[in-house]
């Protein structure tokens, strides 16, 4: 998720590109840069760093112009550095980019093979190549566009100018968001609204599909054919705080919502579900390492502890090797075997926190071959593990991990699968079942969040209990975990993860009428065994709120409030369970007025003991 901005008109443009980037840095910042096309010149300024250092770099380099395209980052492919911020270059071509090209692999060997020179390690660096190709033999920008949207593979909103259309910006858009800001005598582009609130409040979304091409006398939209689309802008009347949280009132929520689109993501370019295959571009681990791994160990805290449980289920039941799970604050002080053949996983989102990157690097001492799981690129747990598998959940702004979670789980599920295909402990045919599962996840991640509604009204009959109980049984245990996290830590209610089963052993004794009892209660194995454990707490008195499979009238018919997902496998389900879990949290929080974003006591990175 990178932040791309662009302005065509008649006024000196610099300015309202850098702060048009400072109102996006939410969705990226490890690099920032501008291209402004002045005269039938193209000077960049760009740079590895915040929004300031580019401001400062420009300060001292000053550039002129009425058209120019910025662009803050951040990073997927390539480390954040000078070379790998946009924007990119090519001949007389210069583009920002939002989003993955999954075919850039491809695509650059064989311009690599017909002359061309790299100089980034991005993938954007090839919509710049394919543009100057169509550009140096006499296409227009707007030509250029479309010849090469029909090319690209993936997601991405990009803006390009070039030296040969001076006062022209053209762009396209498919699966990143895009908006068009329509002014008098002038275009706005932003990935999002904030940028163009000052100047205009007519917006053009961009779909999925389209070119736009713009001057200053005004902007043409086409598909990616050439077929106009006519389309009147829509009037936006948010404040600047309502548009930088997407409409939403809280990251938090902003960010549940991007799951799919995050999910989506995360799978780009990592799986061939028809074929059962699934890639990975860096695991120090080669075929014959991988086949003699003996053990698995994975490292975390918090949030991203749950996915390592998770991960567990996932890792053993998938390739049957055995895992070992161990909070980073636990692991580098217990003294720990590690024999040869051992992997260490450390999950992190932010990917530096302080006690995860000491059991990573305890484990590494120790002989494990380690490779970590992180949100944000060349973190220090990042770099310093042999290998690394990023997932795309773009920056996470709430307190409370959120899609960063539901993608980590993503990664080990693709992770597990990429093991099992190299030590054929699943068939291809198997492996592509799973992979058509996760294919579909992010649409059925859109049909949980439809029942938002229905979970604000059980938010609101539930708000004052002052206890809460999660149970789930197997893969659906640490979800339960990660339901009581998530309603502690931002609405400030105690709540307790058990493990369903384990609840007659002494948790039980909690439960009266004023209690409720969340029950992570799907149709697959152990459902019966959950479902008796839920009769227990409510043979008690507990007032259970279900999570179970659609069309489950049993279910119904035994309690009190139920929110129904569709019948997916087990590893698919624990993602699917989690989403209403943070929806439940998240409504609650905001009817006890708690700071949702940025709750009490907590941090978003912990980077001290
Ligand atoms: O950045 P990390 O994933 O390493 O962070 C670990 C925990 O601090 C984090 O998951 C924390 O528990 C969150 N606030 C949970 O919502």
């Amino acid at each position: 998720m990178c932040g791309i901005v662009g302005y065509v008109g008649n006024s000196p443009c610099v300015d309202r590109l850098v702060e048009g980037l400072r109102k996006l840095e939410y969705r990226g910042y490890d690099s920032a840069g501008v291209a402004i096309i002045d005269g039938g010149t193209i000077s960049i300024r760009k740079s590895e760093g915040k929004i300031d250092r580019l401001a400062k770099l420009i300060a001292s380099e000053p550039v002129e112009g009425n058209c120019g395209i910025g662009h803050t980052r951040w990073a997927t492919h390539g480390r954040p550095s000078d070379i790998n911020a946009h924007p990119h270059r090519s001949g007389s071509v210069v583009v920002v980019h939002n989003g993955i090209v999954e075919n850039h692999r491809t695509l650059k060997e064989k311009m690599q093979a017909r002359g061309r020179k790299f100089t980034s390690e991005t993938d954007t660096e090839v919509i710049a190549h394919l543009l100057d190709e169509c550009v140096s033999e006499g296409l227009s920008l707007e030509m250029a566009v479309r010849r090469t949207v029909a090319q690209l593979q993936g997601s991405y909103a990009f803006l390009a100018v070039s030296e040969t259309e001076p006062g022209t910006i053209a762009g396209a858009r498919l699966n990143c968001p895009m908006a068009v800001g329509i002014g008098e005598g002038e275009t706005y582009f932003a990935s999002d609204l904030p940028p163009m609130l000052a100047y205009t409040r007519e917006v053009l979304f961009l779909e999925d599909g389209e070119i736009v091409v713009a001057a200053a006398s005004g902007i043409r939209l086409t598909d990616f054919s050439g077929a106009p689309h006519v389309r009147a802008p829509q009037h936006i009347d948010w404040s600047p705080v309502m548009a930088e949280k997407g409409g939403f009132r809280h990251f938090m929520l902003k960010e549940i919502h991007e799951q799919p689109r995050a999910i989506l993501d995360t799978l780009a370019g990592r799986m061939l579900p028809e074929s059962g295959e699934v890639f990975f571009e860096t695991l120090p681990l080669s075929p014959e390492k991988l086949c003699a791994l003996k053990k698995v160990i994975i490292i975390a805290c918090g949030t991203s502890w749950h996915s390592a449980l998770v991960g567990k289920f996932m890792i053993e039941g998938l390739v049957r090797i055995p895992v070992e799970v161990d909070f980073g604050s636990e692991y580098r002080y217990r003294d720990p075997v590690v024999e040869p053949g051992t992997l260490c996983i450390a999950i992190s989102q932010s990917g530096e926190t302080a006690d995860t990157l000491a059991g990573m690097r305890e484990a590494k001492s120790r002989g494990a071959v380690t490779v970590s799981i992180c949100n944000v690129v060349s973190s220090t747990i990042a770099r310093e593990a042999d290998g690394v598998v990023y997932t795309h959940a773009g920056p996470e702004i709430g307190v409370a991990s959120t899609k960063a979670f539901t993608t980590q789980l993503v990664a080990l599920y693709l992770l597990a699968l990429n093991f099992a295909q190299v030590r054929r402990s699943l068939t291809p045919v198997q492996i592509s079942d799973h992979l058509m599962e996760l294919s579909e996840l992010a649409p059925r991640i859109e049909g949980v969040l439809k029942h938002e509604e229905a979970i604000a009204r059980i938010a609101k009959k539930y708000k004052d209990a002052s206890d809460f109980l999660f149970l789930g049984r197997g893969i659906s245990w640490p979800i339960a975990l990660e339901g009581a996290l998530k309603l502690k830590e931002i609405s400030y209610i105690h709540a307790e993860g058990y493990a369903a089963g384990e609840m007659k052993h002494g948790p039980i004794a909690l439960i009266d009428e004023r209690m409720p009892v969340v029950v992570l209660c799907s149709q697959g194995e152990s459902y019966e065994k959950t479902l008796s454990n839920l009769e227990e707490a409510r043979t008690r008195g507990g007032r259970i709120i279900a999570v179970g499979t659609i069309g489950d009238t049993e279910l119904l018919e035994k309690t009190e409030d139920a929110i129904l997902l569709p019948l997916v496998g087990r590893m698919s389900r624990a993602i699917l369970e989690v989403v209403p879990l943070q929806l439940l949290a998240y409504h609650i929080a905001v009817l006890k007025g708690t700071d949702v974003d940025q709750p009490r006591n907590l941090a978003k990175s912990v980077t001290v003991e």
